[in-house]
């Protein structure tokens, strides 16, 4: 009987060993051998077969169900986007006696499965990534577990921030995609949200935001910005700003939350002509290396059971997803070229507040 094989990749998403009992259960229960490969697709360059494939039998996989993080180990391979080193790991699994991949991870790591069964390895993925940035599906694995850990602390945050009246800036993850943001500034009562989606931001535009805010006599506004909207702020020079309040800062320095907040704190006044006390989180790996939440626990386990049953029925080149609720798989061409709108309504609704 010919092997299956599990890799996860990308950013660790909780739900991932969740994922990888589920389809440990279900291999033995079919009688198909298992192997777990190590770091991501690099477990598949070849470099030592030996140490990069592991069985995966009950034994080691049953009790894995609810640890955060993976034990696979993940990793970002570049090489991997290569045609001849993608080619050479469709060899490999070959050789190995591979008959079929499941793939856990978003979606470079999609692109990466489609390039395998492109070279003739039937495989199948499970959308693992917090971002929640896959189109086709409702829900990514590990988005509702990394929401969870931001609304936890942001409630901590707001507590403190309530004591003192002080605004808080939150950075939370998201590389492209805002919704872990969104859903955190909306859960909690975040009064401005700032996410990659909306594009051109200006740091003006929120300190006016925030002064509205402290007008009203709110003095204490959470600030929730995705860390990849960074990158669509308009150009501020940081260090012209804050280096005559005698900040160290220099030249050329990038935005940061520890920064932006520094920034808003000298672009506002409360009432009596002080500037407000701004301070910053950035909640950081807490969201990916969490235990997963129920929810996501409950897709990790129908999505592993799925893969193993399209795989045991000669299917291949498919995506699992959540459609209307309910565990569906998806042609993984169709998958990647899905696109979602933003959501902008909830946006502008919190940011209008
Ligand atoms: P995610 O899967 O979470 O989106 P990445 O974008 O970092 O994370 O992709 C994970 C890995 O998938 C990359 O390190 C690389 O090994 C592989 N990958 C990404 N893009 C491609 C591509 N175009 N072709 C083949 N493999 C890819
Ligand atoms: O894709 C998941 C994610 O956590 C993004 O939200 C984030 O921008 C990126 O990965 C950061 O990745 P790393 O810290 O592993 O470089």
């Amino acid at each position: 009987m010919p092997y299956i094989a599990v890799l996860t990749s990308g950013g660790d998403s909780p739900g991932m060993n969740a994922a990888v009992t589920a389809i440990a259960r279900s291999a033995a229960l079919l009688n198909m051998p298992l192997l777990g490969v190590d770091r991501g697709f690099n477990g598949l360059l070849g470099k030592s077969p030996k140490t990069d494939f592991m069985e995966l039998n009950l034994e080691k996989a049953l009790d894995i169900a609810d640890l955060p993080g993976t034990q696979l180990r993940t990793a970002r391979c570049v090489e991997f986007k290569d045609k001849a080193v993608q080619a050479r790991a469709a060899k490999l699994l070959r050789d190995m006696d591979v008959a079929g991949l499941i793939v856990i991870g978003g979606d470079g790591s999609f692109q990466g499965a489609r390039a395998l069964c492109e070279q003739g390895i039937p495989c199948i993925g499970i959308p693992g990534t917090i971002d929640n940035d896959l189109a086709y599906t409702e829900m990514t694995l590990g988005f509702d577990t990394a929401v969870n850990v931001c609304v936890d602390a942001v409630r901590s945050i707001r507590a403190t921030s309530r004591s003192h009246d002080r605004p808080h800036v939150v950075e939370v993850m998201g590389r492209h995609c805002g919704d872990i943001a969104l859903m955190t500034a909306a859960s909690t009562g975040a009064e401005i949200v700032i996410a990659p989606e909306a594009k051109r931001w200006t740091v003006d535009e929120i300190a006016h935001r925030l002064q509205s805010q402290i007008d009203r006599g709110n003095y204490r506004s959470t600030i929730v910005v995705a860390e990849g909207s960074w990158e669509m702020m308009a150009p501020f020079d940081v260090y012209k700003f804050l280096k005559p309040y005698g900040k160290e800062v220099f030249e050329g320095e990038p935005m940061t939350a520890y920064r932006f907040a520094s920034v808003l704190k000298r672009k506002t006044t409360m009432p009596d002509g002080s500037f407000p006390e701004v301070r910053h989180t950035v909640i950081g790996y807490t969201q990916r290396g969490a235990q997963p939440t129920a929810r996501d626990a409950t897709f990790a386990f129908e999505s592993g059971v799925l893969a193993v049953n399209l795989l045991q029925h000669g299917v291949s080149n498919r995506v699992i997803g959540m459609k209307h609720g309910k565990v569906y798989h998806e042609d993984i061409e169709k998958a990647l070229k899905a696109r979602r709108p933003f959501n902008r309504s909830l946006y502008n609704t919190i940011n209008g507040l």
